[in-house]
């Protein structure tokens, strides 16, 4: 597929210090201000229950807001402010893009009912063990089956970019100093020189005991000091959703449809909807 088939924007000029035009800056704070607003009405709901001791029987005990809350001792707490600048966080950079990563691995599991067979067992052997979350969230095959998903789909293809500081060639292409590059993570992640069959999906590239990929090739977290801050949280909650899903229900693809074409929103999101039937499983 190439570049401007995903919706990607074309790159733009930019020079180094000099302001950009930034048409629709105002409205976008206002949609800033509105989310801020709904998400700090949550925050002030819960400080004001916790306030009045009612946390005890609520479901919302343990979940990453109470969490966030409870954080520290007594000597170092995060402010009211921190928690919300957290939960902006969480929201604007790990939503979309997670969820992202997850339906893709949900199509590609529907369609390849042979990994999720193998991947049942994995699953269902780790639960019989009663393997605890951090061991769950490690196992080899289901990380694998959710790298390759985000080798084929890169959920955040089009956020990996920089600015050029000064002149210089990739590739035999002159790049001058305040060019803004980006780094393409789904040519990257489709390029047969890195990776055998490329539009297959295939986890055993992922498997421990594969051949090391090249460095740099695999990158849907990005690289470098810019690297994404949530890459350890997004792994473990993908890896637990994605167990939890494995343990309770069998994937299907509606008879006759295929997986949607890809289309980038910010995140990679499928064109059209996925039609993916959850059957829940008989377990003996
Ligand atoms: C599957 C899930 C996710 C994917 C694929 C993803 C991908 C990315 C990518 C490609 C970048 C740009 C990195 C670069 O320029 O080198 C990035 C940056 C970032 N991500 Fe994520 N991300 C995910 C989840 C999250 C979550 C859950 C959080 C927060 C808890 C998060 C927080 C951030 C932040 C703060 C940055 C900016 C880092 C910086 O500029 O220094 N991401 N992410």
């Amino acid at each position: 597929m190439r570049w401007g088939a995903l919706g990607l924007p074309q790159p733009m000029p930019y020079k180094v210090g000099v302001p950009r035009p930034r048409p629709g800056r105002a409205e976008k704070m206002k949609h800033l201000q509105t989310l801020r607003r709904l998400i700090a009405a949550h925050v002030d709901a819960r400080l004001q229950r916790r306030g009045e001791g009612q946390t005890e029987a609520d479901p919302a005990d343990g979940d990453l807001l109470e969490m966030m809350l409870a954080a520290g001792d007594a000597n170092a707490r995060l402010s009211t402010q921190e928690v919300l600048d957290n939960c902006m966080l969480l929201f604007g950079e790990g939503f979309d893009t997670s969820a992202s990563a997850l339906t893709w691995w949900i199509g590609l599991m529907a369609t390849h009912p042979e990994v999720m067979a193998e991947l049942r067992r994995e699953v269902d052997t780790a639960y019989a063990e009663n393997l605890d979350l951090a061991a769950m969230a490690r196992l080899p095959l289901l990380n694998a089956t959710i790298k390759e998903a985000m080798r084929v789909y890169p959920p955040s293809t089009a956020l990996f970019t920089r600015v050029a500081k000064r002149d210089l060639e990739i590739g035999g292409t002159t790049v001058r100093r305040g060019t803004l590059v980006v780094a393409p993570i789904w040519q990257m992640h489709r390029n047969e020189r890195y990776f055998a069959n490329p539009e297959s999906f295939d986890p055993r590239r992922f498997l421990p005991d594969a051949p090391a990929i090249p460095r740099g090739a695999f990158m849907p977290f990005g690289a470098g000091p810019r690297f994404c801050l949530g890459q350890q949280f997004a792994s473990v909650e993908i890896a637990l959703i994605a167990a939890q899903l494995v343990r309770h229900f069998e994937l299907k693809l509606d008879l006759g449809e295929q997986l949607p074409q890809p289309f980038v929103d910010l995140a990679l999101k499928p064109k059209t909807p996925m039609k993916i039937r959850f059957l829940r499983r008989n377990r003996a």
